[in-house]
């Protein structure tokens, strides 16, 4: 047999990097431990309470009391699929707060799956008001909105207190993706009226990659339950997942919770990851993991903009995120030596843009375990000897 396998041969072997670019963030030590924990069945006893475990700790990191909060098994991105084909019916329309590549993305998804797009647009960089989705829903009656609070692509933050309240009275569930942001970023489910968000495990979480965390409110819950025609796929399928989470998935609210189905194999080792780095979360608490993050980005923003000299994207201090800053690249500098010059020397991971910021920005992640001050200066150091290497005058240089 003439199969290629010669580098098969030799046992896998992976350099240690510090992971800064917008995630994957390194996982939690404890959450690799658990990864390598005997397998069980996936409808096992000791298995279906993991699982437990795992809905109260989404309920926590989302700060809500949904019934229907629990894991999609794929990644950030498969649970924005999820959202969007289980909300939204054919032919219904959405309205897509734009100022990144998700809103991008999402309205890319929404087409294929032949709903309606229609986009509300802020230039990358900045965020929306509640009066200008206002206005928008007024003059598109969507029946749900989209919207991104940590755009991985720019560095917003979107400030979200004020948007569950005119979507409400608009008759539009809101639909937030807050990816790269849960876990970093102050996230109230139930006190902003959000009606489904969803996170990625590999971000603030500090967990593997290749779960999605979702939650759904009641409204949500019935609109989905209500739907004409059953979501084009059976794998993400909420009410399907719902059953198989050990979720109520039938009307009145007391009739007793069926009996959970198989559905699919959940990614058994993934869920106890997912266990593992929720139970961190909920051991440090999320207010002190929120005031973590900042910290990091307030110490790495004053290094950028003060010893090395460099001008942050988004220039409105309030609409920063702290879990992904993004530096406008000076002109005629070449983006890219930077990033391979912190990889080669440093280990130190600094990603380039991404979508409409391609080419223009680097972009950092501080994110779950690295969201400290003192990974926040190994940052500054190898990007200031990256700068330095490709001719870049600093102030400190
Ligand atoms: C992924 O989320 C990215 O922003 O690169």
């Amino acid at each position: 047999l003439d199969y290629r396998v010669t580098g098969l041969l030799n046992p896998l072997s992976i350099p240690n990097k510090l992971l800064t670019g917008p995630g994957p963030s390194n996982q939690h030590p404890e959450v690799s431990t658990a990864l390598s924990a005997p397998l069980l069945g996936h409808l096992h006893p000791e298995f279906t309470k993991i699982m437990d475990d795992v809905k109260d700790g989404i309920r926590y990191f989302f700060q809500t009391n949904n019934d229907w909060s629990f894991a999609i098994s794929g990644t950030g991105h498969c649970a924005m699929e999820a959202a969007c084909m289980n909300l939204l019916e054919p032919g219904e329309t959405v309205l897509v707060c734009r100022n990144g590549i998700w809103g991008d993305r999402f309205a890319e998804l929404s087409r294929r799956l032949s709903l309606k797009p229609v986009l509300l647009s802020q230039p990358p960089g900045s965020v929306f008001t509640p009066e200008q989705l206002e206005s928008a829903l007024q003059q598109h009656r969507p029946s749900v909105v989209f919207v991104v609070h940590g755009e991985s692509s720019t560095g917003t933050l979107q400030p979200l207190e004020h948007l569950g309240g005119v979507c409400r009275k608009h008759g539009a569930l809101l639909l937030v993706d807050s990816v790269a942001a849960a876990g970093g970023a102050p996230l109230l489910t139930d006190d902003w009226l959000i009606d489904c968000v969803y996170t990625g495990s590999q971000k603030c979480l500090g967990c593997t990659p290749g779960l999605g965390l979702i939650s759904f409110s009641e409204a949500a819950r019935r609109k989905i339950l209500s739907r004409k025609v059953p979501p084009p796929s059976f794998y993400l399928d909420a009410s399907q997942l719902a059953n198989y989470w050990g979720c109520r998935t039938t009307e009145p609210p007391d009739q007793p919770v069926s009996a959970r189905r198989y559905h699919h194999t959940a990614p058994i080792s993934l869920v106890y990851a997912a266990r593992e780095a929720l139970r961190l979360v909920a051991v440090e608490g999320l207010p002190a993991a929120w005031e973590r993050h900042e910290r990091a980005a307030d110490k790495l923003r004053a290094g950028l903009q003060g010893r090395l000299g460099q001008r942050l994207f988004v220039s409105e201090p309030q609409d920063r995120a702290p879990t992904v800053t993004t530096i406008a690249v000076p002109e005629g500098v070449d983006w890219k030596a930077v990033v391979q010059h912190a990889m080669a020397k440093h280990s130190v991971e600094i990603a380039g843009g991404l979508g409409p910021t391609a080419g223009q920005v680097w972009r950092i992640g501080l994110m779950g375990l690295n969201a400290t001050e003192a990974v926040a200066e190994r940052v500054l150091a190898a990007l200031e000897d990256s700068l330095k290497a490709v001719g870049v005058a600093t102030p400190n240089l």
